[in-house]
């Protein structure tokens, strides 16, 4: 659950979260372990070699989201720059790899700052760095943290334009319908007066999905499975890898995908000085990711209080970009 508690901090920079803390790992996976269905947050995948391979997804053939989504805010970034203003500064919610923005600081009229936020704190630092590198006069600050739990972020700078929360990569599809609305709740409140520029993944032909997430080469893959590799060196669990398959599938009713990974056969896994048994089939959900549509993403923005903008797609309506307001 994403927590309620938001702070906002007076021209400090919270750099004391980093990755969630083993000890968070360590529970969630008991929990998981000890729950039917078994179910783990999604955002355990994105370890240094999880955050490697994410960036590999989105170079895949198949994974058309990122290239399209790039595509829209390169054929709109003057559009979306007008919409920010002069001064406008960038909050961006898990950074990774910071690969998107430079789309936007290139557009914008004189960019204050960039705030990238992300989970994985080494692979952050280094995009930081090259961030700075290219954009020499920009003021990067990065905030390694787990934005579902809590929003650190300095106080607004003096004389800057509005606060432009920037959340690509349909990123929001990883949450429950509940967990999407408290987010956008919680960003609103960041975002007083600003506003958010939000990636969505929409509902399509369900083909299309599915290789997606079944990639040939096996990126996604190994994705998954990384989850359990992190495990096994992390908290010392006694996964067998070759053991679990990767598996995902479209899930129409609910307009999502999901990842799980699948036993292979009946085996007992080692944690926590427990044996959890596994039957052949059984899984472990390792993520959703939820697909929309142009009107109910909107709806969704507005019942969290945003008051819905522009939104552009690309000319197949894979995936959208939405301009919201974020109440003053
Ligand atoms: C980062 C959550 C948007 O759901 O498409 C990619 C993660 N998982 N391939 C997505 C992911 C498998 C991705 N998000």
């Amino acid at each position: 659950m994403l927590s309620r508690n938001l702070l906002e901090r007076d021209n400090r920079i919270e750099h004391r979260q980093d990755q969630p803390a083993t000890s968070e790992f360590a529970r969630d996976l008991a929990r998981a372990l000890a729950t039917r269905p078994r179910t783990i947050s999604p955002k355990y995948f994105y370890d240094a070699k999880g955050s490697q391979l994410f960036d590999r997804i989105c170079e895949l053939p198949e994974y058309y989201p990122t290239r399209t989504e790039l595509a829209i805010l390169r054929a709109n970034a003057r559009e979306i720059a007008a919409q920010m203003g002069p001064r406008a500064e960038i909050v961006e919610f898990g950074a990774g790899s910071c690969a998107k923005v430079g789309l936007l600081l290139d557009a914008m009229d004189a960019p204050a700052r960039y705030l990238p936020i992300d989970i994985s704190g080494e692979h952050l630092a280094a995009a930081a760095a090259s961030l700075r590198a290219e954009y020499p006069g920009l003021d990067v600050q990065p905030v390694a943290a787990d934005y579902t739990q809590r929003l650190l972020l300095p106080a607004t700078l003096p004389g800057a334009g509005q606060r432009v929360g920037f959340f690509p990569g349909s990123t929001i599809g990883n949450f429950t319908p509940e967990e999407a609305l408290h987010f956008l709740q919680v960003a609103g409140q960041v975002l007083r007066g600003g506003a958010l520029l939000l990636g969505a993944d929409l509902v399509k032909d369900p083909a299309v999905l599915h290789a997606a997430y079944n990639d040939a080469q096996g990126v996604t893959a190994a994705f998954n499975l990384n989850l359990l590799v992190r495990a096994n060196r992390e908290l010392g669990s006694g996964f067998q890898l070759d053991q679990f398959a990767h598996c995902a599938f479209y899930n129409a009713p609910q307009q999502r995908i999901e990842m799980h990974l699948v036993s292979r056969c009946r085996q007992q896994v080692a944690f926590a000085g427990q044996w959890h048994e596994f039957e052949e089939g059984e899984t472990i959900h390792t993520e959703n990711s939820c697909k929309f549509t142009v009107e109910g993403l909107r709806a969704l923005a507005a019942k969290a209080g945003f008051r819905p903008g522009p939104v552009w797609t690309d000319s197949q309506k894979l995936f959208s970009v939405h301009w919201l307001y974020a109440p003053a």
